[in-house]
Formats: C-alpha cells, sequence, structure tokens
C-alpha cells in the first residue's frame, strides 16, 4: 500500500473541501472555502464551475501544506459532490458554456409539467427511481442546449461535454483539455432521469424524448475503480472514487445492509436507507437511486427522500433577512423564545420535493401573530428541516413496511444544532445518533477511493472506524407531537399553486 492518506474532494452547494484520511477514517487535514452562488432571478441558483475548480485546487494545495504531504503520500482521491446540476463546457479548451444550473434551481417547472402531462410524474419511475420535477438533470441540460440552435450543433457533433459535478472534477483534475477522463458513475448518472436503473445505461429512449445527443455524455463506469491519475499538484496519484454526496455519506455511515438508514442536514436534507441489490420502486413519493457500484461487484440501490431546503433557509434568514449575521448564531435567536408562538415556516423555495413532488409550491409562513417575532422565525425555521424529515421517515416507514424507526444516524452542518437534534428525536419519537467524525460524506468517497486502490481491504476494515459519540433521546408527549404534525400538515397545504 503506497501513501500515508487517502484524499477526498467535497464539492457541496455553498462550499468546496479538500480533507486526507488516515488508515483509521480520520481526517488529518481539512481545507475549505466557500463559493458565490448566484440567484440571477426567482427559482434561479446557479453556481460558476471555473469558480468551483479554482477553489478546489486551492483546497487541495492547502491540505497537502497542512499536513505536510507529498503526492506520493497519497494512496487515491475520491470525489464526491452536490448532485444533478448540470455543467457543459468545450471539449477542446474546458471553457464552461454557461453557469452550471443546480439542483435546486426551478427554470425547467414548465417543462416537466409537460413532460408529465399525460402519464404523471411517475411516468418514468420504473426505468429511472425518479419522478418528473425541476430536481433532476435531463431537463436543464436540455434548456441549456435550447438556448442557441449553434450549441446544440456543436453538442451533436461531440465538441461539448455535459458532466454533473463530479464529472466535471474529475475531467479537470485528470488533465482537462489536455487528456481528461469524461467519466462519471451510477450514483450521480442515476440522479439525470437519464440513466437505466437496472441495465445501468444511458437510456436510449429517454434521451431520444428529451432531445439529448449522445456524444456529450461521458461514460458510466463504477463508483470505485482507478479512472485515471491525477495532474497538477497531485500529479500521478489515482483517481479512483466517485460518488454522489448523499450516496457518499450512507457508505461514510457504513451503511452497508439493507435496511440501514442515515440522514443528512447540508444545504438540504436526505434521508437514504440501503436497499441492496434490488432497486425497489417507492409508493410514497421516494426516489429509488443507485447508492453505489464498487468495482465489479453489483449496484448496491437505496431509497432516497430529497429536501431542497435545509442548511439553505437558515442562510436565508442570514442573507436575505438579516435577522441573524452568521449561520451559527441561530440556534441562540431560536432558544430566546420557548417554542415558534405558533409559526410554522414551510420553505418549499424550490417547490417542495420528496416527498410531495409540487414543482408549483412556494414558501409560506403561517400562524403569525402580533406577538411573533424573529426568535420565533428561527425557531420555526429549525423546525421546518425536522418536519420535512419527519415527512421523509412517514414515507420511508410506509415503503418498507416497518412501524417504527431503530435509531437515525445523522450528519452534516446543522447537526451540530443541539435544539434542532433534540427536537428531530422528539418528533421522530426515536434516538437520533451522530458518529465521531464530522465529515461523512467526504469520509465515503475516500473510502470508494481506498477500497479500489487498497488502501482498505474491504467493507470489515471500514466498520471498525466508525463510532457514535452523540446521541439525543426523544421526550416530546405524543399528543404534542401530534398537534404539531398537524400544524405542519396544514402550511404544507398553503404552499401549493403559488408559483408566478
Ligand atoms: O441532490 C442535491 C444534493 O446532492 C446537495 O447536497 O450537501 O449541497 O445539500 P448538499
Amino acid at each position: 500500500m503506497a501513501g500515508r492518506f487517502v484524499a477526498a474532494i467535497d464539492h457541496g452547494t455553498t462550499s468546496t473541501r479538500c480533507l486526507l484520511f488516515g488508515e483509521d477514517g480520520t481526517a488529518v487535514a481539512t481545507a475549505q472555502r466557500a463559493q458565490t452562488m448566484h440567484y440571477p432571478g426567482p427559482g434561479l441558483v446557479e453556481l460558476d464551475m471555473a469558480e468551483v475548480w479554482q477553489r478546489t485546487q486551492e483546497c487541495i494545495h492547502e491540505a497537502l501544506a497542512a499536513a505536510d504531504a507529498q503526492p506520493a503520500d497519497i494512496a487515491g482521491i475520491g470525489i464526491t459532490n452536490e448532485r444533478e446540476s448540470v455543467v457543459l463546457w468545450d471539449r477542446r479548451t474546458g471553457r464552461l458554456v454557461a453557469n452550471s444550473i443546480t439542483w435546486q434551481d426551478t427554470r425547467t417547472a414548465a417543462a416537466a409539467d409537460a413532460l408529465a402531462a399525460d402519464e404523471g410524474i411517475h411516468r418514468f419511475q420504473q426505468r429511472t427511481g425518479l419522478p418528473i420535477s425541476t430536481y433532476s438533470s435531463a431537463l436543464k441540460l436540455r434548456w441549456l442546449l435550447d438556448q442557441d440552435p449553434a450549441r446544440r450543433e456543436a453538442a451533436g457533433r461531440g465538441d461539448l461535454l455535459f458532466g454533473t459535478p463530479d464529472t466535471w472534477l474529475l475531467w479537470n483534475l485528470t488533465g482537462g483539455p489536455d487528456g481528461g477522463v469524461h467519466v462519471t458513475e451510477p450514483s450521480n448518472a442515476s440522479r439525470t432521469l437519464l440513466m437505466n436503473l437496472r441495465t445501468i445505461e444511458w437510456d436510449q429512449e429517454l434521451l431520444a424524448i428529451m432531445d439529448i445527443p449522445c456524444a456529450l455524455l461521458p461514460e458510466i463506469r463504477s463508483s470505485s475503480e482507478v479512472y485515471g491519475t491525477a495532474k497538477g499538484e497531485l500529479a500521478g496519484v489515482p483517481v479512483a472514487g466517485v460518488l454522489g454526496d448523499q450516496q457518499a455519506s450512507l457508505l461514510g455511515h457504513t451503511c452497508f445492509d439493507h435496511g440501514d438508514m442515515k440522514c443528512t442536514y447540508g444545504t438540504g436534507a436526505f434521508l437514504l436507507v440501503n436497499l441492496g441489490t434490488e432497486p425497489a420502486m417507492s409508493k410514497h413519493g421516494l426516489i429509488t437511486t443507485v447508492a453505489w457500484k464498487l468495482g465489479d461487484a453489483d449496484a448496491v440501490y437505496a431509497l432516497e427522500g430529497s429536501v431542497s431546503m435545509a442548511g439553505a433557509l437558515v442562510q436565508w434568514l442570514s442573507e436575505n433577512l438579516g435577522i441573524i449575521t452568521d449561520a451559527s448564531e441561530v440556534e441562540s435567536l431560536a432558544r430566546s423564545v420557548e417554542n415558534s408562538g405558533g409559526v410554522v415556516f414551510v420553505p418549499a423555495f424550490s417547490g417542495l420535493f420528496a416527498p410531495y413532488w409540487h414543482d408549483d409550491a412556494r414558501g409560506v409562513m403561517v400562524g403569525l401573530t402580533r406577538f411573533a417575532n424573529k426568535g420565533h422565525i428561527a425557531r420555526a425555521a429549525l423546525e421546518a428541516t425536522a418536519y420535512q424529515t419527519y415527512d421523509l421517515v412517514e414515507a420511508m416507514l410506509a415503503d418498507t413496511g416497518l412501524t417504527q424507526l431503530g435509531e437515525l444516524r445523522v450528519d452534516g452542518g446543522m447537526t451540530k444544532n443541539e435544539l434542532l437534534m433534540q427536537f428531530q428525536a422528539d418528533l421522530l419519537g426515536t434516538h437520533v445518533v451522530a458518529p465521531a467524525a464530522a465529515e461523512i460524506t467526504a469520509t465515503g468517497a475516500a473510502y470508494a477511493a481506498g477500497l479500489a486502490t487498497g488502501f482498505w481491504s474491504g467493507l470489515d476494515d471500514l466498520r471498525g472506524n466508525y463510532t457514535i459519540t452523540h446521541g439525543w433521546e426523544p421526550y416530546m408527549s405524543a399528543d404534542q407531537r401530534a398537534r404539531g404534525v398537524a400544524g405542519w400538515c396544514i402550511a404544507v397545504e398553503r404552499t401549493l399553486g403559488l408559483a408566478g
């Protein structure tokens, strides 16, 4: 085994990181850079992926320096990323055609409605595991191609390349226009509405329906294998793992077995349960997705509940309302009041994702009285994350036939918020637990790369790295819970049909 560490590049919606992991799964160095989000109009959410690549390189540099590491010390590189977002660039120059249209962007709402008009939003569910919505990549890509006939022509000739963010980072990391590999893997490809969930291949019929030329698609490889070697600061190091961020976190939590479940509280909140090697379809509004495909082994699937606004709502309280100056202040503001004072906040800013899938929903705050103050709003905003997760858990229980959760494993920035985690345990009536390692998503990406390069020998090797150190017990009475949930359901109803 060459190298002391495995490097993980973790590109999230609001920031990008590079971490170096030792054999015990502990991060020995972490570098993080924020990236600018662009909101050019209502419902539009974009990122400049040139900036993201620049920030990624800065993070790599800083993480290597922090650990006093050379490329020879790095056994492999794993990439994990915010999913569904669409990047389009010139094959020869690497120049981006436009900002990426990110997963939260709702500009394709009318196109999604049209596609679902005859057979409903579950038209492609059996084939892709996904509902038709603004969330997945295909319609965003079509929108980008439709903006300019010359662009569409260039795409058909193979002069342009498409990728979700993993593909863009991998291509740049392995040389960009100078021999970069144009590859993705199933946990990301299964989010595009273009991949057949069973064959793990691009679906020709869906490509035709969506009017997407094959020439710009990356090759779908496994989630854990050597795709190529890095250029630049990590020159010569094998890039050997790629996973969408939520699937990476499932792996990082060592949820290797059927029924293992986790929730990550990032920009959005994402609940995933391991389905094993059978891609069962949800009847309650969840997505079926590839969790990972490790080398030649069969793909492992997951059921996923995705909500688009969790940490992003706290960011909005800070950036758009100015009632806190930094996200870290939200807990103390929320604690300045005893409860939400009857205020219920449904942050349907990008429509409602799972389990509702209403593209036409928009955010609402209800239950306001003259008594309500910014403390109540902060508290209602935090509670919104817990209620949205409650909806996902209910759907998950209905789909799996379970009556009660054993425990919920959690990670992500919002798990530092004791008030939220306690409310989450109360609302679910279950234990909520968090591991010692904070950066579970990056850990999963490192595992994918470390398994491919022999840094770790197999999944059993990884289980020993996982230690639970935090836990929250439920205390809320069933009566109080039922009242809260009833108020939440009424507020959710009010979000419908508000999109302009
Ligand atoms: O599907 C979107 C998801 O991958 C974004 O993750 O961490 O930015 O909330 P995050």
